[in-house]
């Protein structure tokens, strides 16, 4: 029998059906990045598509991250854009699509019928290509924009925005001029600077920080002497990562006063809590659904197993309730300094 919360106690599981699913909507609503949400759970963007809607019910996600789209057409990367690795897996897409043009004639439509928020993911080659996409992308049934920061500034050295405090201010700063929408800004972690870039994400008037997308990295096919991808590097996903990115999420989300949305390897109902004890107001979950495409419902199936046999009548208890004896906040995040 399930565990019933002993901190709420005023649904149990002997309130017959219709009082479980109160009780479980209860234990997942949560907020975050100026949304309310059905579930802290939502997909990773590039991971989920309107097919997924045969074998999972897409309106129980807590929103629908879309793809990426682009400020002109792209043709993508070389193939082969994706390698498997013995943790996770390597990809190298590059964004291939018609641009934003036609994402929001051809693409957005066929999202926005679920119920679940629909989050509109760009990018751009410049500062001002962000913003015109920002303001041509806020349209009715949008309910937030993730600005995918992970793409070479032409106007500068060519290195993501991401990499720079100064860049990713600049493109925040422009795509909140552009719309009144929420702004997530989706970080990378190929920088020593994450955190700092995250402050100037924030005071630059993001709503939140999705923490994060791939780690730069590559194969090698020994037998063949050849990269296993097209593009030689690509972005490292899934489990193989996770142990990173969640020492990310707990630094950023003691340093800011936004909510983090943390991204990286879940697998499980208990991977999302320990994403929401270092701090995670909710959870993108990407790799996992190209093993297990109904894993997203699983996982947030397993989250309530999790939360009710620990006695929480809410998600939201847990977010940064990690406990550290001995050590206050402040003293475990800066151990980042101390060499291991
Ligand atoms: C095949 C693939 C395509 C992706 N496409 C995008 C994308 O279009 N935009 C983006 O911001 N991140 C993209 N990502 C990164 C994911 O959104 C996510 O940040 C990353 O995979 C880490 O989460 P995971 O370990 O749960 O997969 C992609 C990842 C994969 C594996």
């Amino acid at each position: 029998m399930l565990a019933v919360s002993n901190r709420d106690p005023g649904l149990s599981i002997q309130d017959g059906p219709e009082g479980e699913t109160k009780d479980r909507d209860g234990l997942l609503a949560t907020a975050c990045g100026g949304l309310e949400l059905r579930s802290p759970i939502m997909p990773a963007s590039g991971t989920f598509s309107h097919e997924m809607d045969q074998v999972l019910d897409v309106a129980k996600l807590g929103a629908l991250v879309l793809k990426t789209t682009t400020f002109g057409p792209r043709a993508g990367n070389p193939v082969p854009r994706v390698s498997e690795t013995s943790d996770g897996m390597l990809n190298s897409i590059g964004l291939p699509g018609g641009g934003f043009e036609h994402f929001s004639e051809s693409t957005l439509p066929k999202y926005l019928h679920y119920g679940s928020p629909v989050v509109v993911s760009i990018s751009a080659e410049t500062v001002v290509q962000f913003g015109q996409m920002a303001q041509a992308l806020t349209l009715p049934g949008v309910a937030a924009i993730e600005v995918n920061v992970s793409c070479p500034n032409i106007e500068a050295d060519g290195k993501a925005f991401a990499m720079s405090k100064s860049a990713t201010a600049s493109v925040v700063a422009e795509v909140r001029a552009s719309t009144n929408l929420p702004i997530w800004v989706k970080l990378t972690p190929n920088t020593g600077e994450l955190v700092d870039i995250a402050l100037a994400s924030q005071n630059s008037g993001a709503d939140a920080v999705v923490i994060a997308n791939t780690i730069l990295a590559m194969g090698i096919d020994a037998p063949t002497q050849k990269p296993t991808l097209g593009n030689v590097m690509g972005g490292l996903s899934g489990p193989a990562i996770k142990p990173i990115i969640l020492r990310m999420v707990y630094q950023c989300a003691s340093k800011l006063e936004i909510d983090v949305i943390g991204c990286g390897g879940i697998q499980s109902g208990v991977d999302v809590a320990e994403y929401l004890l270092a701090g995670a107001a909710a959870v993108q979950v990407g790799t996992v659904s190209f093993v297990d495409p109904t894993a997203l419902v699983r996982i947030e199936d397993e989250l309530v197993d999790f939360c009710r046999s620990q006695h929480h009548s809410s998600v939201r208890e847990l977010v940064g309730a990690l406990e550290i004896p001995g050590h206050s906040i402040n003293t475990a995040v800066n151990q980042m300094d101390v060499a291991p």
